[in-house]
């Protein structure tokens, strides 16, 4: 059977993408089996350390599930498409629903860095679109699922857990911001800036999928802090988060 077959086979109906240092998600839950990135998957590979290339399918309180561990990013000099491949694979698959998790800058002075941020909705700053090509004009008003959305909310009052919700900026990187970029951002409305989940969200959204995405704010947005930006405080703060959002996570995914 090919991995796209035992996919189709398993049955998952949810998916999650795991952002940079988020992968760890994959503990919470009985592992089946897992699909690594490139052979005969068809799925792309990333070249970004901390991003490990493996679909992780398996069971989340008795839901079943497939988390990505890894994603291609349009920086890594890979284009709109393939940077969605996983979205129509997981959507031929049986997925009807995409919970997208990202690290990023923030540029709200109340979303500390440590906490999360659920999408209210996104600025495409990439440049690109995973449509192009045909006359896909699909309607972009309700990107990330208001009845999910303030499911989560509640679901995360209950746990006590700061959830922000706000507007992500999504770059082409992959280097980090401008102190002048990041204040053309903020001026342009976004909460939050980081280098994914958009074209994926527009991907899955074309194709009908339910979307859900947040982000891991890693660290404050270039020049909102004396601090300079590295990706190891990226992957270090994301790790250190990762724990909250997890059991939100799965809250949401076994009471659904
Ligand atoms: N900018 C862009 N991408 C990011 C950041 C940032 O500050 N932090 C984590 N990913």
């Amino acid at each position: 059977m090919s991995p796209a077959e035992q996919a189709e086979k398993f049955g998952a109906e949810l998916a999650i993408v795991l952002g940079s240092g988020l992968g760890s998600f994959v503990d919470r839950m009985d592992i089946a089996f897992d699909v690594p990135y490139g052979g005969n998957s068809g799925l792309p590979v990333s070249s970004v350390p901390g991003h490990a290339g493996r679909l992780v399918f398996g069971t989340l309180g008795g839901v079943r599930i497939a988390a990505a561990q890894g994603r291609v990013h349009l920086y890594e000099g890979r284009s709109a498409a393939d940077v969605t491949t996983g979205v129509r694979w997981l959507a031929a698959a049986g997925v009807k629903r995409l919970i997208l998790t990202n690290a990023a800058g923030s540029l709200n002075p109340h979303f500390p860095p440590g906490q999360w941020m659920m999408l209210s909705d996104h600025l495409n700053l990439t440049g690109t679109s995973p449509l192009l090509g045909g006359p896909n004009f699909i309607d972009m008003t309700r990107v990330y699922c208001p009845e999910w959305r303030s499911r989560f909310l509640d679901l995360a009052g209950q746990r006590g857990l700061p959830l922000h919700e706000g507007v992500y900026a999504g770059l082409l990187g992959p280097q980090y911001e401008t102190p002048a970029e990041v204040r053309m951002i903020r001026s342009l409305g976004a909460d939050a800036v980081g280098m994914s989940t958009v074209l994926e969200a527009i991907q899955a959204r074309a194709l009908g999928l339910q979307v859900a995405a947040f982000s891991c704010l890693t660290n404050w947005g270039a020049g909102l802090s004396p601090d300079l930006l590295s990706h190891a405080e990226v992957m270090e703060t994301g790790h250190s988060s990762a724990a909250a959002l997890a059991a939100l996570l799965e809250d949401a995914i076994t009471a659904s």
